[in-house]
């Protein structure tokens, strides 16, 4: 089999942490170029990496003979160029979510990528998380019954501190609602179905953080009907103090549904809780092996922490379709559906009124 060859547009926190090491673990792929728009950092990732074609200039870089596939690991406000400029070379693109700027954008994004015979993915990450992957089987199975009610919740404690372009409107689009909700409605939309109205509200109790200002909220919370007929409540915060963060914070869903509830928590990778109708209560479910990873991933799920290493199978996910030439999943399209809800929840939080979202 060809080696697939990789460009990582961002050299940040995300790629460090998620796209070069799930991409290490894929024998049949190879990082062969890097961008940054800063020259530190690029040359950081150049020297940890060993990657030497490297470029502050992201068009250079999508367009070489060599590259295949684009990983888009940028601020938010520019994944839509970036995609656009990638998709237009033909290459494959992985995307960071939220994947674009606005609901508009991102099916111009998903409509280019079709359009162009490439494949596509949004890096809803925590889709990975061997428990969700078997709660969604379960669903699919028809286990909770009629769905009535969706829930999440995230919470986390980041206090005031300087958040760099994620505090900042026009490089971010969102604050809280695009950076950590959007995979929990992205959850709600793989669980439940498409949502067809919602009520929002979003708060900013930081107009300053770490000196510098923040023109985004901190919390932000929906309540949603979907199209199925089921309810749902979200909410996600950065400033649940003492709440600690990232994956020892508290990112929590519940699924209530006619025969069964289901509780799943990030925390618990290896555990579902789940009552049936007019039981005592809920008892806990062990993920059963086959779903410690994607199948074929090529990742040992016994080696490293759990919380960490579950990300690694999105790369695996996104060169497995590649290879077999369908869909990846998530793909763009659901990016442009998690956006949808996004915009909506803008506008109702803008307006004070339910609004119907765009699907
Ligand atoms: N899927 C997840 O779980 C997850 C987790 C964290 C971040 N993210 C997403 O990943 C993206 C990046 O986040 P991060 O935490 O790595 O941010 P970061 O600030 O650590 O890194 C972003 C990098 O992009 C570079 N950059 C900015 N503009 C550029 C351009 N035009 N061309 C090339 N490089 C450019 C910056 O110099 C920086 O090094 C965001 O969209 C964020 O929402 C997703």
């Amino acid at each position: 089999m060809s080696t697939l060859h990789f460009a990582i547009v961002g050299c940040g926190g995300i790629t460090l942490q998620n796209h070069l090491p799930g991409l290490a673990l894929c024998r049949e792929a190879r990082v062969v170029a890097l961008c940054d728009a800063d020259a530190a950092t690029l040359e950081r990732a150049r020297q940890q990496t060993g990657v030497n074609i490297v470029s502050t200039n992201y068009e250079k870089i999508v367009q070489r003979d060599d590259v295949q596939a684009v990983i888009i690991a940028t601020p938010n406000f520019t994944h839509a160029p970036i995609a656009l400029a990638a998709i237009a070379a033909g290459k494959h693109v992985l995307c960071e979510k939220p994947l674009a700027m606005s609901g508009a954008e991102a099916r111009r994004m998903a409509e280019a990528a079709d359009k162009a015979g490439v494949r596509h993915m949004t890096a809803f990450t925590y889709r990975f998380v061997p428990a969700m992957r078997y709660l969604a089987h379960l669903v699919k199975r028809g286990d909770p019954g009629q769905p009535y009610h969706y829930r999440s919740c995230r919470l986390q404690d980041w206090g005031t501190r300087n958040l760099g372009w994620r505090q900042v409107k026009k490089l971010a689009g969102t604050g809280e609602l695009g950076d950590m909700l959007s995979h929990r409605i992205d959850f709600a939309h793989l669980l439940v179905g498409p949502m067809k109205r919602l009520v929002a509200n979003l708060k900013q109790w930081h107009p300053v953080r770490g000196g510098a200002p923040n023109d985004l909220e901190d919390w932000a919370a929906i309540l949603a009907e979907f199209q199925s007929g089921a309810t749902g409540v979200l909410e996600s915060s950065k400033l649940a103090s003492g709440r600690n963060e990232s994956w020892r914070s508290l990112d929590s869903v519940e699924l209530n549904g006619s025969e069964r509830s289901f509780v799943f928590i990030t925390g618990e990778w290896n555990k579902l809780q789940s009552g049936k109708v007019g039981g005592p209560g809920l008892e806990t479910i062990t993920i059963p092996q086959e779903f410690w990873k994607v199948p074929g991933s090529p990742r040992d799920p016994r080696q490293g922490d759990p919380l960490v290493t579950f990300r690694y199978d999105q790369a695996f996910e996104f060169i497995d379709a590649i290879r077999n030439r369908r869909p990846c999943v998530p793909s763009f399209h659901d990016g442009a559906r998690a956006q949808a809800v996004t915009d909506a929840a803008v506008k109702s939080a803008e307006t004070k009124q339910w609004v119907e979202v765009r699907q």
